[in-house]
């Protein structure tokens, strides 16, 4: 199995840079997420490690060898997209085997394959079937089918799902996944669904306008993200993220913010802070309507109660800034109705610089690798 290097990739259309030198370490087998908001450059590494277009600057290598000017049929890739391209005139066992047609495999050995790589996503009872009689779900695996049959080193996924219902999508995420601990086959994964990503991935890259803002694992993203914008992009509802002021008191460094004085951990960084301005980040799951441990108590008016079965959503503000908290309803929401305060352990709240939106102190994480 093969590893997918990026080194100091580039992309340029015309005068615009649209990706700017990404370093990236895909290992054998691992199956890594490129998640973002739309034109981030998702789709564009994507198809830079697919062959469909051409590589600025940098090196890509899959395995040893460099892929910068070979041609995509010759990189070993298979690529799946969200419009799934199935071939109408064709049944389910000839689209699988389509690829392995055109590279003239023996009739029996493709045979062989399709009826394995049926078995495996469970389209045996759907091989003789045209695409038009399917559902989206086993369209979709008829796609997956056609990567798979071909033993690829590395697949590559461009929102494969995007095109479902959520149901459906939900679904085929475990499929794939399953697919993927049954296989074991090198995977890069484009979505904008943070769901998704963390759902997937071994590891999360975070892009933002061609650049990664950081790459670790879920829960290292989700306990520390090296900056606002990954603490607003994973996690769901996202952080919730105000500006404080700080003050030094004998007991340690407090926010305030908007009449709230909220403990804040004794931070390297704060040392000496006392009038610095910062970002204060707390998850709303963080937030509870319970007193916990050492933490701070903040005040504030109940605006909106969201029911989602055995969680609500209670939509408050710090000053003018949304502020959710995410609340077990124990399967009833009325004592929520009265909330007027939230609690929040002092080891559970984030600070980041006001103006870089850098964290603050010891991250385990780091700056973008
Ligand atoms: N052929 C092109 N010429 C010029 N600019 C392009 C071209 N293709 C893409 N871009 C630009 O490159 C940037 C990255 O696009 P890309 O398709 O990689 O984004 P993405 O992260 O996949 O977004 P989405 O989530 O919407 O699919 C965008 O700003 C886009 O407008
Ligand atoms: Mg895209």
């Amino acid at each position: 199995m093969s590893g997918v290097t990026l080194e100091k990739i580039v992309k340029r259309y015309g005068t615009a840079t649209v990706v700017h030198g990404i370093d990236l370490q895909v290992q054998p087998k691992e199956f890594v997420v490129l998640v973002g908001p739309s034109g981030c450059g998702k789709s564009t590494t994507l198809r830079m490690i697919a062959g469909l277009e051409e590589i600025s600057d940098g090196e890509l290598r899959i395995g040893d060898r460099v892929m910068n000017r070979v041609a995509p049929k010759d990189r070993d890739v298979a690529m799946v997209f969200q419009n799934y391209a199935l071939y109408p005139h064709l049944d389910v066992a000839e689209n699988i085997a389509f690829g392995l047609r055109i590279r003239r495999v023996k009739k029996d050995e493709i045979a062989r394959s399709v009826t394995d790589v049926a078995k495996i996503l469970g389209l045996t009872d759907y091989l003789q079937r045209k695409p038009a009689d399917l559902s989206g779900g086993q369209r979709q695996r008829v796609a997956m089918g056609r990567a798979i049959v071909r033993h690829p080193a590395v697949f590559l996924f461009d929102e494969p799902l995007s095109n479902l219902d959520a149901k459906l999508r939900t679904q085929m995420r475990a499929e794939i996944k399953r697919l993927h601990k049954r296989l074991g086959v090198t995977s890069v994964y484009v979505t904008h669904d943070q769901v998704e990503a963390m759902t997937l991935a071994d590891r999360i890259v975070v892009m933002r306008d061609g650049r990664i803002e950081q790459i670790g694992a879920p829960m290292e993203l989700f306990n520390h993200p090296a900056n606002t914008f990954v603490a607003g992009f994973i996690g769901s509802p996202p952080m919730n993220q105000f500006e404080a002021a700080v003050e030094m008191e004998d007991a340690g460094p407090v926010a305030v913010a908007h009449g709230a004085r909220i403990a804040l951990p004794a931070l390297d960084a704060l040392k000496g802070a006392q009038g610095r301005k910062v970002i204060v980040g707390i998850r709303p799951e963080h937030a509870s309507i319970e007193p916990v441990g050492k933490g701070s108590t903040v005040s504030v008016e109940l605006d909106l109660v969201e029911t989602l079965g055995s969680e609500a959503l209670l939509h408050t503000s710090i000053g003018d800034t949304p502020f959710v908290i995410k609340a077990e309803t124990g399967g009833d929401t009325d004592h929520l109705s009265s909330v007027n305060a939230f609690h929040v352990p002092v080891e559970r709240i984030k600070v980041f610089d006001h103006e870089t939106g850098r964290v603050l102190g010891s991250s385990q994480m780091g700056a973008a690798a």
